[in-house]
């Protein structure tokens, strides 16, 4: 399952649908940078790292080697599912690989953002996401979760910490650090972590092997996507990307699962665009009809609570993440935000210098000069949240999905149109599809 956009395309959702008929639930890129929202139960749960699955009993929850990992977040995390009821044991494992996040991460992140001139910030989540990446890519000042049971793990600790003070004072010049910048103290950092280190103990698993034993063994994984393709380092709108791949051609490196594994992926969109952090967005609206989406959608970052920029539907974008993400079905998330307007617009080229394009630029500056090409289509102006058939949606509002899924090119299987479990829509009973 991966989301089309720039992520918040209210996966947590389908995940929790999904891991229905899903023995294992795997987070596999990113970090704490990304949030997710499930409402079940008339409760409401925010998890970051965490994979949803761990609200229903029963399924195997893995966090594997390709995911940076604040331990004092994810632990925060378990306390919190912990003290309202949920059990979280053996269900959650942690891969030894994954890399860890420490002080320093987040005040690099810090640094290099303030750094940035001529509105060139990413606008990064500032969680160390990126830092902590470039040091795994660099080696030398990297250190995963299975390093910290090593008997030289202080004295690692210590070097490092030497290392990023010196850098940082070089590079901070007058900028402020904040205040983590003062506390890189490595006896305080190296007990810390050996705490936490502890504590997760319990969890801490080859993932990679138990993955593949599991595959091999037939049984039902679901890998769910954090962020979303636009944001891939590789393959999105480099540099306002974040620094892991998440589109779906990251799941083998991030998870060590082979591609034959992967028989039948789900591309999540919103029935509008939104974007939060820097970056070009053709279809920004950044006037009173993104305020009225923001307002109907509640957009805000699940992390940050930053206001997300808000616009039409981007197809070309869109058609382009779901063929670089091998999407089979489409599942179309906050629907009902668009219920108000009279019309809505799909944008399906763009022009870009005079020339008319449907192929998603591979260089940002293209992007920026990119013109939205739009065609308008009617509104249904009543309310859906309360639908549950798609013959009983209005005749306009399966037009827009119609439109939609004919020019991404791929069926829409789900329609959401409400944040609870229950305003879903199945709009392919049997999408023929091996699972
Ligand atoms: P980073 O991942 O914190 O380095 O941020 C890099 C870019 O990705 C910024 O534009 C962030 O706003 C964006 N980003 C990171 N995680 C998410 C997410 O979960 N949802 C939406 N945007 C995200």
């Amino acid at each position: 399952m991966i989301g089309l956009q720039w992520g918040d395309e209210a996966k947590g959702k389908i995940v929790d649908l999904l891991t229905e008929c899903h023995d294992v639930v795997v987070r596999y890129q990113g970090g704490a940078n990304a949030g997710h929202t499930v409402v079940t139960g008339g409760q409401t749960y925010k998890l970051s790292l965490i994979p949803s699955g761990i609200l229903r009993s029963g399924v195997q929850c893995v966090v594997t080697g390709g995911v940076v990992l604040n331990p004092p977040s994810i632990l925060g995390e378990i306390d919190g599912l912990r003290s309202r009821g949920v059990e979280v044991g053996g269900n959650l494992l942690i891969s030894d690989r994954a890399h860890v996040i420490f002080p320093w991460h987040m005040v690099e992140d810090r640094l290099t953002e303030g750094a940035a001139r001529n509105g060139e910030a990413i606008g990064t989540t500032m969680r160390g996401i990126g830092p902590c990446y470039r040091d795994k890519v660099g080696r030398a000042n990297a250190i995963r979760l299975g390093d910290l049971y090593r008997a030289d793990f202080r004295e690692r600790v210590e070097r490092i910490v030497a290392h990023k003070s010196r850098i940082i004072a070089a590079i901070a010049g007058d900028q402020p650090t904040g205040q983590d910048a003062d506390r890189l103290d490595a006896a305080t950092i190296a007990a810390d972590y050996e705490q936490y280190a502890e504590r997760l103990r319990p969890h801490v698993a080859d993932t990679t092997t138990y993955l593949l034993d599991t595959l091999e063994a037939g049984r039902r994984v679901l890998f769910e996507g954090a962020q979303g393709a636009l944001l891939d380092i590789d393959h999105g709108t480099f540099p306002y990307v974040t620094s892991s791949n998440s589109s779906g051609v990251g799941i083998s490196s991030g998870a060590g699962v082979p591609g034959r594994y992967l028989n039948r992926i789900i591309g999540v969109v919103k029935a509008y665009g939104t974007r939060v952090g820097g970056g070009p967005f053709p279809t920004e609206q950044d006037n009173d009809l993104g305020q009225h989406l923001r307002d109907r959608g509640n957009e805000y970052g699940t992390v940050t609570r930053r206001p997300r920029r808000c616009g039409w539907f981007d197809a070309v974008a869109a058609r382009y993440t779901a063929r670089l993400s091998g999407v089979d079905t489409l599942a179309v998330m906050l629907l009902d935000v668009l219920s108000e307007l009279a019309e809505i617009k799909i944008c399906t080229a763009y022009e870009i210098d005079g020339r008319r394009v449907t192929v998603f630029p591979s260089q940002v500056d293209d992007l920026r000069r990119a013109r939205p090409v739009y065609e308008t289509l009617p509104g249904w102006r009543q309310e859906i949240s309360h639908v549950r058939a798609l013959s009983d949606l209005p005749p306009n509002a399966r037009r827009y999905l119609d439109r939609l899924s004919q020019i991404i090119g791929r069926p829409v299987e789900i329609v959401s149109i409400g944040a609870d479990r229950e305003q879903t829509i199945q709009a392919i009973h049997d999408s023929g599809v091996d699972e």
